[in-house]
């Protein structure tokens, strides 16, 4: 009877390992999601939900936000190779030296990405003075609307992913962030009618990058609210919250370590460098790229991150 059980308790253990899908962490470099995203439910705090977002069936992911979305292009056309060539540190243009979490997604749902975003962009730019001349999501939105781009609302999703620049504005022009949450869903409002008619609409949040504050988290429950009144409209809507994921990367409940990372920092140390000088001994297994900017291996866990939630948290 002892043999038999703990013959069980083998079997299971190799099948739970084979469960780990080893030929996925071979390919992002070790690095995996060490987390499981906590599911929540419309209509409380802001959690992870998926509330009728489908995922069978999507021919087409349109993508709005800023340089964590960005392929390097913004006008919804096919984008650069996704890989690092000379001495650029950015892959095809991109704000990193791979493919971003909506390609990753993108890819997994065997769909074609039509990309808007644009890095440093915000909202609504002419709430803050000190992104001037930046892309916003209105001018984001105009543009795909522009294009008469005729997509079939029940094969495309849209993901809609701001709030980093809008956070760091309001430290320099103050708290606009109410009204920038406001103007978000009034745009995602704006999708949902004719003629686009937006049936299926992620939205994403990631403000603080590991910093919390009063001000950006009423920002992520003002929006979280809004779906739901959203959902109520008939539009199916899903939210994915990241903080817990750089929470668990930046603080010490796992630690990067644990997530196969070498360290939590930057591997290029420069934003603004043009070149790879003074890159790290360990790209592969860095949790940044350039400062403030996940890896591409980080995209991926961002992108496993993504199908979970729209996969189990369904409400
Ligand atoms: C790399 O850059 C060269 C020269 O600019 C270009 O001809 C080539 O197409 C690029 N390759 C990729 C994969 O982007
Ligand atoms: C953008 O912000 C400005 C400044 O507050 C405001 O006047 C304008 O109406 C906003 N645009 C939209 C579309 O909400
Ligand atoms: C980054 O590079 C830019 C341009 O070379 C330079 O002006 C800036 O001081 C550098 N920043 C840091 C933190 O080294």
């Amino acid at each position: 009877m002892l043999h038999s059980w703990t013959s069980l308790l083998l079997l299971s253990l190799a099948f739970s390992a084979a469960l780990q899908v080893p030929g996925r962490r071979q390919t992002n470099n070790g690095v995996h999601l060490a987390i499981t995203p906590t599911c929540g439910k419309l209509g409380g705090a802001f959690a992870n939900v998926n509330a009728g977002v489908i995922t069978s069936g999507i021919k087409t992911l349109v993508a709005f936000g800023d340089s964590y979305t960005s392929g390097g292009r913004s006008d919804g056309g096919p984008l650069a190779a996704a890989v690092l060539n000379g001495t650029s540190p950015r892959a095809g243009g991109r704000v990193t030296d791979g493919p971003v979490w909506a390609e990753d997604v993108a890819s997994d749902l065997g769909a074609t990405i039509k990309d808007y975003a644009v890095s440093g962009a915000v909202v609504n730019v002419t709430l803050w003075p000190s992104k001037a001349g930046q892309s916003d999501f209105l001018h984001q939105a105009a543009l795909f609307l522009s294009q008469n781009n005729a997509l079939n609302s029940a094969t495309t999703l849209y993901t809609v992913f701001f709030g980093i620049n809008d956070f760091s504005a309001s430290s320099t022009d103050g708290n606009h962030l109410p009204q920038a949450a406001a103007e978000l869903l009034t745009q995602i409002k704006q999708l949902a009618s004719a003629p686009i008619n937006a049936r299926n609409v992620v939205v994403l949040d990631d403000y603080g990058r590991g910093k919390h504050s009063a001000t950006g988290d009423a920002w992520k429950q003002a929006v979280f609210d809004g779906l739901s009144s959203l959902r109520a409209q008939g539009l199916n809507v899903a939210f994915v919250d990241f903080a817990p994921l750089w929470d668990g990367v930046l603080g010490s409940s796992p630690g990067f370590a644990a997530f196969g990372y070498a360290n939590s920092g930057a591997c290029i140390p420069n934003l603004s460098q043009t070149d790879l000088s003074g890159e790290c001994s360990t790209p592969l297994n860095s949790f940044y790229w350039l400062p403030g900017h996940p890896s591409k291996e980080t995209h991926r866990i961002m992108a496993d991150y993504v199908n979970f939630v729209l996969a189990k948290c369904k409400a």
